[in-house]
């Protein structure tokens, strides 16, 4: 049985290390020829257009899955279905929804799920309208291509606005209401081709810059962790899903409001790799093969704290006892996830002392909130 991935990152990386113990077989699609996967499963180098490669691909595999969220809906559609062509899991329309801001926000809004007041912004006329309406301060995004913090600025005054136009402009973007949130949460859960869900305790995620710094699990009240379950229910059965999907909340005044979604397997999720009875990773296999989905018990308090533009040395963090380390071996760069590491222990006191040993060692200056 082959997978067949498109876009071989770190994600792609720890699924096929999740799937060798299974049986399975990966085949990655990538254009980097430095691509995390490419060390641990075959790599097909190639753009993720390519129509003659997402044919190959889809024919070569029982399924196909992705691990990058930003890749072409419409080459997808056009050249890996149809007839003899492998399933594709999650669903399009969810990749395709998840792909622009506006189309979240209109389906959190349409099944109900609480989300930040918003308005779609493609003119000078209608950024003044959205600054009216839902008021400053605000943030202003790219409604496509947005990761780790990218294409987005605060908006503070209304010349910052104009300022933000002029360096965002010539594409779609979405104004939101600024939410001075408590903190942040992110729900997973999987469902299968058959029908069953499996959900993961909430995350606790603290972001730096945009980008996720710590999660911890499991985090807050079971009535916020409820409330997740239902809300991420909705989008599961809306969509018909297959695989992992994550929504992103933000926790202002003990309620959830939802931020985004993202149809894949989700950073905030990388500590039940050890701190859970099935990682995410695993479950989103099961569930795209249709297979039984795994128990989600986690075994501890875990704590996943991301390593981010530059690698620690390996040995001083090692040297904190009980730390799984996880290194995608992917080049240095400003801003860039290169690795992560897990601590899992009996006790959440435990766990948030041993984190602040690892921030101190990785980002000094970072506090745990
Ligand atoms: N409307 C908002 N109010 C407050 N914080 C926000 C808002 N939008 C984004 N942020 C902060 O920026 C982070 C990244 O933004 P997000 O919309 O999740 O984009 P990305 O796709 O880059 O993850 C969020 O996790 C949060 O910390
Ligand atoms: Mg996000």
């Amino acid at each position: 049985m082959t997978v067949g991935v498109i876009g071989g990152g770190q994600l792609g990386r720890m699924l096929a290390l999740a799937g060798y113990p299974l049986g399975l077989d990966f085949l990655f699609l990538d254009p980097s020829k430095e691509a995390p996967a490419a060390r641990v499963a075959p790599v097909v180098h190639g753009e993720f257009t390519d129509p003659q490669l997402l044919k190959w691909l889809s024919r070569e595999c029982q399924v196909l899955t992705f691990d990058w969220e930003n890749i072409s809906v419409e080459a997808l559609r056009r050249h890996a279905t149809g007839a003899r062509r492998a399933r594709i899991c999650p669903p399009v329309t969810a990749l395709a929804t998840a792909q622009d801001r506006v189309a979240e926000k209109r389906l959190f809004e349409r099944l109900g799920i609480p989300t930040t007041r918003w308005q779609a912004v493609g003119s000078r006329a209608t950024l003044e309208r959205a600054l009216r309406e839902v008021g400053l301060p605000g943030v202003l995004k790219t409604r496509r291509m947005g990761y780790d913090g990218k294409g987005q600025m605060r908006i503070r005054t209304h010349a910052d606005a104009l300022h933000a136009w002029e360096r965002l402009a010539n594409v779609p973007l979405i104004y939101e209401e600024w939410v001075p949130f408590e903190c942040e949460v992110s729900i997973i859960g999987a469902r299968s081709t058959r029908g069953q869900t499996v959900f993961y305790p909430l995350n606790g995620n603290a972001h730096a810059n945009g980008i996720l710094r710590v999660t911890r699990a499991p985090y807050g009240p079971s009535r916020w962790h409820r409330a997740a379950i239902g809300y991420l229910t909705r989008c599961l059965e809306h969509f018909g899903y297959a695989g992992v999907l994550t929504i992103e909340f933000f926790v202002r005044n003990g309620r959830l409001i939802a931020n985004e979604m993202a149809p894949r397997v989700h950073n905030s999720g990388h500590w039940t790799i050890e701190g859970c009875a099935t990682s995410q990773f695993e479950n989103h296999l099961r569930a795209i093969l249709g297979l039984p989905l795994g128990s989600t018990r986690p075994s501890g308090h875990s704590a996943m704290v991301n390593l981010i533009g530059q690698m620690p040395e390996r040995a001083r963090l090692l040297e904190v006892e009980g730390l799984h380390l996880h290194d995608y071996g992917k080049q240095p760069r400003p801003d860039r996830k290169l690795g992560h590491c897990t601590l899992v222990e009996p006790t959440a006191s435990r766990r948030d002392r041993l984190a602040r040993q690892v921030l101190a060692r990785v980002a000094p200056g970072v506090r745990l909130p």
